[in-house]
């Protein structure tokens, strides 16, 4: 199973706080900075392995009706991808989108996810190795027919792979989302835009 649902949360009021790919301690609010406050509760019980290094991504911004959340670097129309990209010529996976210095990532990275809008995420219970460099595989689109998609419901928590296809939804209404991902620890690296935690670094 490469997509499974693990629990469900209730989101804290909007509020447009954001971090990305923060490093924290899974299970432990007291390693994210105060900001965060209004997800101590979903950081205490939301986790992949209690106590490990963890990578916490918060979006809460508004998104445009007919647009994607998550979705404006894809290229091929549908936000479709994987979390990581393939280097193919180094046999290594790479946090996806990367722009700057490689960031590797373990094969058996794992990532939670979810949001406050139903269908406004879907995944497939399947694993993607041949990814692209970038981890976009939207010109595979027909690979991935929304037939076999799992359409997230809001307050729903998935576990998925670094290899997961899934795919940002356009919304059908201008709407404030909220957006939860953690991702485990074998995340080697950081990227420019990763947000930088003063109580807590992995390096
Ligand atoms: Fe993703």
């Amino acid at each position: 199973m490469y997509a499974v649902k693990t629990g469900s949360i209730r989101f804290p009021e909007f509020s447009g706080v954001r971090c990305l790919m923060m490093p924290y301690i899974q299970g432990d609010p007291d390693s994210v900075p105060e900001t965060y406050a209004p997800y101590k509760e979903i950081i205490e019980s939301v986790y992949l392995k209690k106590g490990d290094v963890g990578f916490l991504t918060i979006d809460e911004s508004p998104v445009i009706a007919g647009t994607s959340h998550r979705g404006h670097l894809a290229k091929h129309g549908r936000a479709l991808h994987t979390e990581v990209g393939w280097r193919k010529e180094n046999g290594f996976l790479q946090w996806a989108w990367g722009q700057g210095p490689e960031v590797k990532v373990d094969h058996d990275v794992q990532v939670l996810l979810a949001n406050n809008l139903n269908n406004s995420c879907a995944l497939w219970n399947a694993e993607h190795p041949d990814t692209s460099f970038d981890g976009d595989i939207g010109h595979l689109a027909e690979l991935y027919p929304y037939s076999d998609a799992i359409f997230m419901r809001a307050g729903e928590v998935y576990r998925i792979g670094v290899l997961t296809p899934h795919e940002s939804m356009p919304v059908m209404h201008n709407f404030n989302r909220q957006f939860l991902r953690i991702v485990s620890s074998g995340v080697h690296g950081r990227e420019e835009y990763f947000t930088l935690n003063p109580l807590f670094s992995v390096n």
